[in-house]
């Protein structure tokens, strides 16, 4: 599908989750700005040693750098596009407006309450970046992805402490994108509460009524 969508909501939200989903039905290219500053930190690059210390911190990764690797992996780029986790200032939005046209803006909404438990049992696939969750959504084998059979682990931002200072960068920074948005008349609020599949099927649904 031919659309350009953007999914906002807080850290622990569903945006990683999701977006698996949504690649696999609709064949969206996603683009994860977390996904792609964690292979950076853990390959070393200049962006990636630049990155660390304000992912670490929980706050957000400065946008001239975000910005210009969004635009690098946007160039080019045919057919229905996915962003995971950008923008998430009103700056990076204004930005993207340069050379992006975002058509739909999905906002997952959750209440905060669950969003620490979501984040400090997470666990991550080092080698695909697919998510599982000890409860929620376990994995068939523990410590092993159902997709790739790659290592799973914990990342390093999802201790309480972090999250929490993740949940604040959220609320100052990146919740005003909900507003922005229903100004341009492209936001879709979904509710992000209850089991994955449930709020798949809101978002699926969502997304067939702009269907192009
Ligand atoms: P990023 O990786 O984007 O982290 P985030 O926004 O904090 O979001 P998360 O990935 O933690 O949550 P998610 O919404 O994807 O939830 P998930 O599906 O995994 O960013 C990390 C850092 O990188 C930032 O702090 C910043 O430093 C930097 N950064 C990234 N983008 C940037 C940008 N544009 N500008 C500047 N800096 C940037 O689900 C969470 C857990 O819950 C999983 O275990 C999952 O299995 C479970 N779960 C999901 N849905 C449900 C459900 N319905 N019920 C029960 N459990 C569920
Ligand atoms: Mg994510
Ligand atoms: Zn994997």
């Amino acid at each position: 599908m031919d659309l350009k969508i953007v999914l906002l909501g807080p850290p622990g939200s569903g945006k990683g989750t999701q977006t698996e989903r949504l690649v696999a039905e609709f064949g969206f290219t996603k683009i994860s700005t977390g996904d792609l500053l964690r292979e950076a930190v853990r390959n070393g690059t200049e962006l990636g040693v630049k990155a660390k210390g304000f992912m670490d911190a929980g706050k957000l990764v400065p946008d001239d750098l975000v910005v210009g690797l969004i635009r690098e992996k946007l160039k080019g780029l045919k057919g229905g596009v996915l962003l995971d986790g950008f923008p998430r200032s009103l700056e990076q939005a204004q930005k993207l407006e340069e050379f992006f046209n975002v058509e739909m803006a999905v906002d997952l909404e959750v209440n905060p309450e669950v969003l620490i438990r979501r984040l400090t049992e997470r666990r991550s696939c080092r080698a695909c970046n697919s998510v599982f969750h000890l409860e929620f959504n376990p994995p068939k084998k523990a410590g092993s992805c159902d997709k790739c059979g790659g290592e799973l682990y914990q990342r390093s931002d999802d201790t309480e402490k972090v999250v929490r200072e993740r949940f604040t960068t959220y609320t100052e920074r990146t919740a005003p994108l909900t507003e922005y948005y229903r100004k341009k008349g492209v936001l879709k609020s979904v509710d992000g509460m209850g089991a994955i599949d449930d709020v798949y099927k809101r978002i699926a649904a969502v997304i067939k009524t702009a269907r192009k």
